[in-house]
């Protein structure tokens, strides 16, 4: 497509939403590395088989004897018996192989700073991290807190906890140090390595001076571990804080290999579920590398000799996990990192580094799509994108005009979009198109990949052929968690109780056409998707009513045109509270609990909230509200004239965005 923008762009994409599916441009089909469709009933034969013989492509220091003991379900064993090393796989093979030049990062830092990372530098600073980790006291099992921005320390920390079998416990840099602390607490970990400031949109945040607030309450924290990215003069505790290159300066630079059983844990990922509570979901060594190694490879038919990814998520979500630390790295693949926004410092920020380092495959989430989208189609066209091959879509539904906008803007009409549906739980890619194989429908996932089952059922549990119903998935896949840590009774309640320890309930709603393709819908639960970003409910509303002047809060979502969902938060104040101008202060206290993201777009003040006669907030009639639609029946309600009060408010107030 030649590259066109304003009206010419609109009308064609008009015309493109006619088209139902878009089969794979006819070149790359022809090179694709799955390209015939037998691939889904070879795996579907043998599930097992299938997964053995992809765990082959990893190297294993012993081999497995059992591929899966489901005896104990829900919780599953993978590649029993087998020994692997994480941190060998993503680095020292390579390295070993002779491909220690290969880059395994561009790094590009948010004043323009650029860093070639390569194998053998990753070699190199991963062993001397995990000997200055070993020299701090940590051994296999103890759980290591990670709170970075995105800069090449927060690959090298990953890796070397996986080097000496220490579970990291990344905290996303956008969260507020209070969740860190609760992160940290309830996972015990034992070190924290964090920075003495972040880069954000051209401020420096001090986050050391900020984390030593909430230090101080943590028993188990033994050290905290300091990388120096900005000039900023931080507090160091003497005997408990080390700067981060002193350490490896002083740590052995050898670190010999320690094989750990498959089943070991890799990683705990706080997420949110219904509850205020995050829960900590465990992955393990074994299964989880197989699965992102596998799907990296296949999904994004990545070639690890010419290719560059770029998968533009920040490493502290299960994206980054997956798709810019171990499945790229497993696979030998040159990647891109990126610090900043991106729209820092400006809205060709992306582009302009896809044209520089010539980035090929590159994954995105819908936010970002629709944000570059309202920003206008001139932004991309200054750059010359003809290095892409595939686009992939990640963490929310992306509807048919973003999903064609991508395709044309920025794919050129040449490259396959990849919708991949999967969760921080499932560790992998489980839903999306096979690039080389599937005819793409706009805003659809498509299929389970081969060896994954998934249907959609309905309230009993039974498979729907077509219509709207529960997403379950019904076998147990390589990159599944295996508990929520410390809790797995819990696991169990959530996961594997409604339909039986067989079925893995999603939490998602979807929808399954004609042709047995799958739409996914949004959460059924009380989670809002925010940009990608999973919030409950529940937390934000105990962020919330933690306030001094709030009596009670209920918290819903409301659509949006870019975020996807965005937060409303009913709000009843402590009676006498004047709240004017209490907005700011309300949503601050929430950045200062949550982080920044969980703010809500607008606060409704009102002096109650519509309830049942028992007392349980109504909050169908809430989303209602937020979305201006009709009300239908409240004669259920407690005191119907909440309705009327909240209804006038809106009208008056209207939105009270920043
Ligand atoms: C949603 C992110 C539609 C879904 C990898 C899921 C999606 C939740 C898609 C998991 C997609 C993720 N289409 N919805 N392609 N991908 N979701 O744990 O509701 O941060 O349950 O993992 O995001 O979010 P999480």
């Amino acid at each position: 497509m030649t590259k066109i923008s304003g009206t010419a762009l609109q009308e064609h994409l008009e015309t493109l939403l006619e088209v139902t599916a878009f089969p794979p441009p006819a070149a790359f089909a022809q090179s694709a590395l799955w390209k015939d469709p037998d691939v889904y009933a070879e795996a579907d034969a043998d599930p097992q088989a299938w997964w053995d013989r992809h765990a082959r492509d990893l190297h294993w220091h012993h081999p497995w004897d059992t591929v899966l003991d489901w005896s104990d379900k829900p919780f599953a064993k993978w590649f029993v018996g087998g020994k692997i090393n994480a941190a060998y796989n993503c680095v020292d093979r390579h390295v070993e192989a002779g491909r220690g030049d290969r880059v395994a990062f561009y790094w590009r830092g948010e004043e323009g700073e650029e860093q070639t990372l390569t194998y053998s530098w990753l070699h190199a600073q991963v062993q001397r991290a995990a000997n200055a980790l070993v020299d701090l006291g940590v051994r296999p099992g103890d759980v290591v807190g990670i709170y970075l921005p995105m800069i090449p320390e927060v690959v090298v920390a990953m890796l070397a906890c996986a080097r000496i079998g220490a579970p990291h416990n990344v905290v996303f840099g956008g969260f507020s140090v209070e969740s860190v602390r609760e992160r940290l607490e309830e996972s015990h970990a034992k070190v924290l390595i964090t920075a003495d400031g972040a880069r954000r949109r051209g401020k420096v945040h001090q986050i050391k001076q900020e984390i030593d607030t909430v230090t101080s309450s943590l028993p188990d924290l033994e050290h905290v571990l300091v990388v120096r990215r900005t000039s900023v003069n931080c507090p160091m505790a003497a005997g408990r804080d080390v700067d981060w290159d002193d350490a490896l300066a002083a740590a052995n630079p050898l670190a010999p290999i320690q094989a750990f059983d498959a089943e070991h844990p890799l990683f705990i990922l706080y997420t949110s579920g219904s509850t205020a509570k995050p829960k900590g979901i465990l992955h393990t060594t074994g299964g989880y590398l197989v699965g992102v190694a596998h799907t990296t490879k296949y999904i994004f038919d990545l070639r690890p000799e010419t290719d560059v990814f770029w998968c533009s998520a920040d490493v502290g979500w299960v994206t980054g996990h997956s798709y810019i630390v171990y499945g790229p790295l497993l696979n030998g693949a040159t990647s891109v990192m990126y610090e900043g926004a991106p729209d820092y410092p400006h809205r060709a920020i992306w582009w302009e580094t896809v044209e520089r380092y010539k980035v090929s495959i590159f994954y995105t989430a819908p936010t970002a799509v629709r944000a570059c989208m309202s920003w206008g189609a001139e932004e991309p066209n200054k750059h010359d994108l003809s290095s892409l091959r595939l686009l992939g879509s990640v963490g929310e539904p992306i509807n048919p005009k973003a999903w064609l906008w991508y395709r044309e803007v920025i794919g050129g009409g040449n490259c396959p979009i990849i919708d991949t549906w999967w969760q921080t739980e499932t560790g992998q890619i489980m839903i999306a198109p096979v690039p080389g194989i599937t005819a793409a429908k706009p805003g659809c996932a498509m299929r389970p990949l081969p060896g994954i089952k998934a249907d959609v059922v309905d309230p009993d549990g039974n498979p729907i052929t077509e219509g709207q119903g529960l997403l379950v998935l019904r076998r147990p896949w390589p990159g599944m968690l295996r508990t929520l840590y410390n809790e797995p009774e819990r696991f169990v309640r959530t996961y594997w109780s409604r339909f039986g320890p067989d079925t893995y309930l999603v939490g998602d709603a979807a929808r399954i056409d004609a042709d047995g393709d799958i739409w996914i819908l949004g959460r059924t639960d009380d989670v809002i998707n925010v940009s990608g970003h999973r919030l409950s409910t529940a937390e934000v509303e105990s962020a919330i009513v933690s306030h001094p002047k709030v009596a009670e809060s209920a918290v819903v979502a409301q659509h949006d045109e870019i975020t996807g969902q965005a937060i409303v938060a009913f709000v009843t104040p402590v009676e006498g509270t004047e709240t004017e101008g209490m907005d700011h202060e309300l949503r601050d206290h929430v950045a200062e609990m949550i982080g920044k993201l969980a703010r809500p777009k607008r606060i409704i003040w009102t002096y109650d909230l519509p309830k049942t006669r028992s007392g349980k907030i109504m909050r169908r009639l809430l989303r209602d509200i937020a979305a201006g639609r009709d009300l239908g029946d409240v004669t259920t309600l407690r005191d119907p004239a909440v309705m009327d009060q909240l209804r006038k408010l809106i009208a008056e107030r209207g939105d009270s965005e920043d």
